[in-house]
This record gives structure tokens, sequence and C-alpha cells, in this order.
């Protein structure tokens, strides 16, 4: 049987609910009529999603009365950018796009931040929805209002913090995504459980197909999406325990941009990045010992990789002290007290050699 979940995030000045159930998007046009009473839908979305889902989505809000304008983006992270954020507005303004209108961010995680970023400047800020197509969308990136696009300097450096009016999740749509993007989005699964839940963490390491996995994935997204909620609810603009979901990232990131976010996908990196740190946390006796074998075993089903890729060293200290998550002269880090645990640090940049352990320092 289809399973359906909600949730509801309240934070001090919104409150908005996430659905989450397979087959959702068949009725899509009717949900968002019980939520928005003007005519015309925005919908930002990129080619790859637009050619599988774009007519789904479209009879389904004209169904039900609404005028529906659509900016296509090209996929990938590049899109993430000014050029794009500039086309993604103008092309919106050209439609007639006043303030009581209604976007919809209808894709992954580049979408859902490049989309909400835009819903978050145009007219000083219109309704948005996000409609998040892969599993890392669906887990992380749809819920809790972080929308941004990346700089020359780094990621998602330019943004906002800009909540949806509401998360609509269908997991059919996973069905469609490629081996690694679905990988990708379980990295992000990973971390939540190692960050946060122990028995997510041991659930996840007991499947041993991919079926047994998609058996279960309505209620591992709400898992997820339960774990982000409440984080996000305590920490909304990420100065506390919000922090926490950044385990892997201060690492990833820099690889990313060391790669030219061409050569691994943010879920990749963040994959090399938890490994990477808590090899060394675990040496310097602040991450229960045992805790990193399992956490390779967990990423090793997932065709990710374990290794941090050689780089200059030099620049990748750059790159990841440019990280914007980093506070004034320290380096806030997230490390593993144990599975299921997670630890925000405050770290001076001259000792962070020692967690980083790049290559083959620290070791
Ligand atoms: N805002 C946040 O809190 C937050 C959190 C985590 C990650 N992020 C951001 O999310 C981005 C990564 O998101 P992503 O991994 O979803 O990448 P993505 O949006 O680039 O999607 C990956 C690929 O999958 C395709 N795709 C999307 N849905 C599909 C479907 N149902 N079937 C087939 N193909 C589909 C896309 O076209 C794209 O080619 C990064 O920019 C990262 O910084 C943001």
């Amino acid at each position: 049987m289809k399973k359906a979940h909600s949730i509801v995030v309240n934070l001090p000045e919104k409150q908005y609910p996430i659905y989450i159930e397979s087959g959702l998007i068949q009725n899509i046009g009717s949900e968002i009529k019980k939520i928005y009473v003007n005519k015309k839908v925005f919908i930002i979305t990129d080619h790859n999603v637009e050619s599988l889902y774009g007519c789904k989505i479209e009879d389904s809000l004209r169904k039900e009365g609404f005028v529906v304008k659509k900016v296509i983006i090209e996929p990938g992270e590049k899109s993430k950018s000014f050029e794009t954020l500039m086309e993604v507005c103008e092309e919106i303004l050209e439609f007639g796009l006043a303030r009581g209108d209604l976007m919809i961010a209808f894709g992954g995680g580049v979408v859902g931040d490049l989309g909400g970023f835009a819903a978050s400047i145009l007219l000083r800020g219109i309704a948005f929805i996000q409609i998040p197509t892969t599993l890392l969308a669906q887990i992380d990136s749809s819920v809790g209002g972080k929308v941004a696009i990346n700089s020359r300097n780094g990621k998602n450096l330019i943004g906002s913090f800009y909540q949806p009016e509401a998360v609509f999740i269908d997991p059919d749509f996973l069905n469609t995504l490629s081996e690694r993007v679905f990988n990708d989005g379980m990295a992000e699964v990973i971390k939540c459980a190692a960050i946060k839940d122990e028995k997510l963490f041991y659930e996840l390491l007991a499947y041993d197909t991919k079926e047994a996995l998609m058996n279960n994935i309505g209620q591992l997204i709400y898992t997820c999406c339960n774990i982000k909620k409440n984080v996000v609810e305590v920490d909304e603009k990420d100065i506390g325990e919000r922090m926490l979901l950044n385990f892997g990232h201060t690492i990833g990131h820099a690889v990313e941009k060391m790669f030219h976010y061409e050569t691994y996908t943010h879920g990749e990196a963040v994959a090399m990045g938890m490994i990477a740190i808590t090899k060394n946390s675990e040496i310097l006796g602040i991450t229960e010992k045992g805790s990193l074998k399992l956490l390779i075993e967990l990423i090793s089903k997932y065709n990710l990789q374990i290794e941090l890729p050689y780089m200059d060293e030099d620049e990748f200290f750059k790159a990841l002290l440019l990280d914007k998550k980093n506070i004034n002269e320290n380096m806030n880090l997230i490390l593993l007290k144990k599975i299921g645990c997670g630890v925000i640090q405050k770290i001076n940049p001259v000792h962070m050699n020692k967690y980083v352990g790049l290559n083959k320092e620290g070791e």
C-alpha cells in the first residue's frame, strides 16, 4: 500500500507543510489549488526534468484552471550562476509576474536553490513551492529555506534564507534517476543518519539490495525530512545546531570547487569529506573507535569514492577557508562523537591539517 506522510515545519515567521506520497504529482494541480488562490503559476525546471515530467505537472495545473509559464534551465551545477539567475528573473518578469503570483521550483537541488533564490528577490519576494525530483532534493535541499547560487569564490555564497509555502515530495520521481544521481543523494541520507540517527544508520547498513531500500523509501524520506525539520526549527539561520548538517561539507565544498564543479557531484564530494574528517577525528580520539569503519562500509555500498583525490595542498586550503560556514577566525568543523551523534567543534585554521588529513598527512 502507498503510504502518505506529512510534516509541518514550524518557524517563528512561517509554518509550512511537507507532503510525501507516491503518485502525488498526478494531482498536484488540486493540491496547489488548496493553498493558492491566484491563477498564474511560474514553473522553473531543467531540461531533463522537463522532458520526463513537464507535461504531467503542466496538465495537472491546467486542469485546475491555472495559467502556466515555464522557464527551463540547463541541468547541472553551472546553472547556479549570476548569468542563469538573471535570465530566469528577466524571463519571469517578461511573462508579467505580479506580487501575488506563485513560483514552483520543479527539479533537483540546483533548480530548488536557484528558483528559490529568484523567488526571494523577484518583486522583493514572491511565494514559491518546492517539488523536488532527486533524492538529495527530497531529503535535504527542498526543506529549510536555504536558497543560493555559487560565486567564483565558492559554493552557495550568494543567497538567502527563504522558506517555501509547501514542499510536495513524490518518491516515484526517483525511479528515473541515474544510478550516479541516486547514489549522490544517498550520501546526504548517510550524513543525516551519521549525525543524528544511529537507528537509521544501522537500517541503511542492513539493506542488502536497492529494492529493499526502495520498498522503504517513503519512510526513509520522511525520517530525513524530520531530522532536517527539527534542526531547522531550533536554528533556522545556521548559527548553531543547523551547522551539524554540514558534516562532510567543508571538505566536500572545497573538493567540488577544486574540480570546478565538474568532476564530482555534491554528494560524492560530501561522502569523501565525511570520511576524510572522521579518519582524523578518530585518530585524535574525538570519534568513537570503529565509527570510520562503519561509515566506509555504508558509503561503499553506494559506489561513492572513499579517498580524496590528489589536490595541491595550498590551493585546497585556500578553497577550504573560503567556506562561508567559517565565522571569524575559527572554523566550525562538524565531527562525529560516534555514529548517530555529530558535534560542532571550533577550530583555529592553523590546526586544520590535523582534521583534513590531505594527501595522507595526519594518517
Ligand atoms: N539548499 C540546501 O539546503 C541544499 C542542501 C544540499 C544540497 N544543496 C544543493 O543541491 C544541489 C545538488 O542537487 P541535486 O543533487 O539534486 O542535483 P541536480 O539538481 O543537478 O540534479 C542532478 C541531475 O538529475 C537530473 N534529474 C532531476 N530529477 C530527475 C528525475 N526525477 N529523473 C531523472 N533525472 C533527474 C537533473 O536534471 C540533473 O541532471 C547542489 O547545488 C547543492 O549545493 C542545497
